[in-house]
């Protein structure tokens, strides 16, 4: 074969290749995962579709606002964990510096223009084209400008229990009891406080007003006797990584 046409096969094969690969991200269910720790809830996404639970979904990126999570030599600490995950699993994985603007405003509709690292999360977003933001411990509040990008097409999970429009004070479990809609960072530690015996955790839209989207999915979890806010939590995880799955299945099956 003369050079001319070995490089002529080669360029129409890797032509062949690529209109492949783009047939099959049209075709497929694209998440965008955004972490900020332990990553175990973005875990149980990539075992639900390595384990064929979610046919014709795939994890397109992962995005760390935390550095550490390429620390190896910090490996041991648990916000190291999330970008090895994806790394592990050979997914697209980044580190994006976010500025802190919104931080310490947690219950006010953030400001109506995009931050710069929001800018460049929606170049990342498009680029990967992204069919589903999932927020998975992701511990920054997004702008109103940022969300209106991408309508019902960005879910938490938050470990409380919500009602199913998102918004009020309050929530009625299965067994008729109203307790207290907890919502930002401290949700687990205040169902404690409050003394509740249920309590639970649910994946919801994402709205600017945080924790406060329509419910997609949701679990009630018992309080148990001697409860620390770890022990609780790590019981709630174990329900968040069924129910994120179950939100994504959800949120397929209406694209
Ligand atoms: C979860 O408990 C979720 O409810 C909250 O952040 C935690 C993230 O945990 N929003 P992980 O990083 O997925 O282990």
């Amino acid at each position: 074969m003369s050079t001319d046409d070995f490089f002529s096969s080669a360029s129409k094969e890797l032509d062949r290749k690529e209109s492949l690969i783009h047939e099959r991200q049209k075709s497929s269910f694209r998440l965008g995962v955004l972490i900020s720790g332990s990553g175990s809830n973005l875990q149980a996404l990539i075992d639900a579709i390595e384990d064929y639970q979610l046919p014709g979904v795939e994890i397109a990126l992962v995005v760390s606002n935390k550095a550490d999570a390429y620390g190896l030599q910090r490996a041991n600490k648990a916000d190291a964990y999330g970008l090895q995950r994806a790394l592990k699993h050979r997914l697209p994985a980044i580190y994006l510096p976010w500025n802190q603007r919104n931080v310490g405003a947690q219950f006010i509709a953030p400001k109506s223009e995009m931050s710069e690292s929001e800018s460049r999360l929606t170049t990342l977003l498009h680029l990967f084209q992204v069919d589903l933001i999932v927020l998975a411990g992701w511990m920054r509040i997004l702008s109103a400008a940022f969300l209106e990008q991408f309508p019902q097409r960005v879910i938490n999970i938050h470990p409380a229990l919500l009602p199913d429009d998102g918004t009020g004070s309050t929530f009625t479990t299965r067994n008729g009891t109203q307790i207290p809609a907890f919502r930002g960072l401290h949700a687990v530690q205040q169902a404690l406080d409050a003394g509740i015996k249920i309590t639970g955790s649910c994946v919801h839209f994402v709205t600017p007003e945080v924790d406060a989207g329509p419910v997609i999915c949701r679990e009630e979890v018992a309080i148990e006797e001697g409860d620390t806010g770890e022990r609780l939590h790590e019981r709630l995880k174990v329900v968040e990584h069924r129910l994120i799955v179950e939100a994504v299945r959800r949120c397929k099956s209406v694209k």
